[in-house]
């Protein structure tokens, strides 16, 4: 049993959890995906699960000004502009790097949601978000206002409970479809979805291997960033489980030449997904880790492998950018 803490209803869930037919063929494994790139139109991805529980916390302590921030192309805060906007709030973006000139994927829908946007050089972004980000909070309130602060991906011990309930959803696939995966597999950038579904294995007693495919940083720094999100979780929810006795396991082998960079690879295992299964991934998140899966099990070097779950958390708008790479 998992009591989860009030959150408002803002996905569409359950999603689908569907067997790749020709993909499983060839690499003699059978790979499912969890379609979580189908959690909205414009919302989709995994971050409209977190949001479900951070945006009931900031209505909660009666907030009135989401505060986010990430890369420029950032599906977290495209999702939270428009989520700010489907429930009445303001929305501040706090975005690494040059707004464009002509706007394109997550950007233009951040422009269309009537957030408030602010671009700051990657450099100045990565000393000074902090700082930033307590900037702007004291400006809505001397406005008058009351602003909540989501740090990147909405990945805090809030905000990880979307991936606990997702955990609790997949339970029920896997009943259904009579499954017990030997491992369950998705993109790593924040590391909250890994976090929130690492938990949730362990407290439904799941021996499956949750393994998040760092897209960013390396090993070290996510199984710090996991453990750091669990503890926060625990801490603030009373929650008995020690993060230590929760297994966490990140595989770096497939950031490539590093964040929202990928190498001709990517774009070919995208390609090829879209021709030969109808599902879409992208070149940041969803397409790398992906790629870095079926190497995994290509090579051997994942052992054990039963039923193999693979997470797909979204991500669709930010091919649009890179359509040069596609040529
Ligand atoms: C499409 C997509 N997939 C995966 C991730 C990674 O999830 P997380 O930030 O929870 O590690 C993100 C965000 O960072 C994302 O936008």
């Amino acid at each position: 049993m998992i009591d989860l803490p009030p959150k408002l209803d803002l996905a569409q869930i359950p999603t689908p959890l569907q067997l790749l037919n020709r993909v499983s063929k060839e690499l003699g494994v059978n790979i499912w995906v969890k379609r979580d790139d189908l959690t909205g139109s414009v919302l989709s991805g995994n971050k409209v699960r977190k949001l479900e529980f951070s945006l009931a916390q900031a209505l909660r302590e009666g907030c009135d000004h989401i505060i986010t921030c990430g890369g420029l192309q950032s599906n977290h805060c495209r999702a939270t502009a428009l989520l700010g906007a489907q429930l009445g709030l303001s929305v501040t973006l706090v975005l690494r790097g040059h707004a464009e000139e002509v706007a394109d994927g997550n950007f233009l829908l951040d422009r269309l949601s009537g957030a408030t946007i602010k671009t700051f050089a990657p450099r100045d972004y990565t000393q000074n978000l902090t700082s930033i980000l307590e900037a702007e909070a004291n400006a809505v309130s001397e406005q008058g206002g009351k602003a909540f602060v989501i740090p990147t991906g909405a990945s805090d011990g809030v905000g990880i409970w979307g991936y606990v309930a997702a955990a609790k959803e997949m339970q029920e696939d896997f009943n259904r479809h009579r499954i017990l995966p030997s491992h369950v597999v998705m993109a790593t950038g924040s590391g909250g979805t890994q976090a929130g579904l690492s938990l949730g294995a362990h407290l439904l007693g799941w021996e499956t291997q949750i393994l998040g495919m760092a897209v960013c940083d390396d090993e070290n720094y996510f199984l710090r960033k996991v453990r750091e999100d669990i503890d926060e979780c625990t801490q603030r929810y009373g929650l008995t489980t020690n993060s230590e006795d929760v297994s966490v396991s990140v595989n770096d082998r497939y950031v490539g030449p590093g964040y929202a960079q990928a190498d001709d690879e990517v774009f070919e295992m995208i390609a090829k997904l879209a021709s030969t299964e109808g599902i879409v991934l992208d070149p940041v998140y969803t397409g790398k880790a992906f790629y870095g899966l079926v190497s995994e099990i290509k090579s051997g070097r994942l052992t054990g492998v039963r039923d193999v779950v693979f997470v797909h958390t979204g991500g669709v708008f930010g091919n649009f950018p890179f359509k040069q790479r596609f040529a």
